[in-house]
């Protein structure tokens, strides 16, 4: 069980562009993943993004269960997706709140495709291939952006929509830092 340190945004790794990856099913690979499970669950984050712990491949991980940094999120599946390609299903688009453990204690109102159908790999190779929309949609819009050196800051129209979140929701049952 190792817990990485989670990069924080102003670290230049953050802003790379990650590297596909070439091999599955490794040893190398499930140890990055096992590293990235760990440190996921340990600072409660709804996905985690290889190049967050320093490692410039195209792997995420996401899925939430009950997360106490989003209490009213919908459930996603917990997913490996490695070398995604995200195609919008519609222009449709929704805003809404977001955080990072990149950016902790924040969040920001973001705009994001509100269907998208993802395809990539799990970490034995087979392919994943789904539509989806609502929170699922933006975890996997959001998570694949760290791929391309993207923080969700980036992204903010309105900055009277950024902030610290105990300032932004004081009344709201939210554990961000
Ligand atoms: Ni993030």
């Amino acid at each position: 069980m190792t817990i990485r340190t989670v990069l924080r945004m102003g670290d230049a790794r953050l802003w790379e562009v990650s590297q596909p990856v070439v091999k599955f099913a490794t040893p190398e690979m499930a140890a990055l993943l096992q590293d990235m499970r760990d440190t996921m669950q340990a600072m409660n984050g709804a996905g985690l993004a290889a190049p967050q712990i320093g490692v410039s491949l195209r792997v995420v991980i996401f899925g939430v269960q009950q997360n106490s940094r989003y209490p009213d999120a919908d459930s996603v599946p917990e997913t490996v997706l490695i070398n995604p390609v995200i195609t919008p299903v519609g222009d449709e688009t929704d805003m809404a709140w977001e955080g990072c453990l990149s950016v902790p204690g924040m969040r920001g109102v973001v705009e994001r495709y509100s269907q998208i159908r993802y395809q990539g790999f799990d970490d034995q190779g087979a392919l994943i291939d789904r539509t989806v929309s609502g929170f699922h949609a933006r975890v996997v819009q959001h998570e694949c952006d760290h791929l391309d050196g993207i923080l969700y800051p980036m992204h903010i129209q309105d900055m009277t929509q950024f902030g610290f979140t105990r300032e932004l929701f004081p009344d709201a049952d939210i554990q961000d830092d």
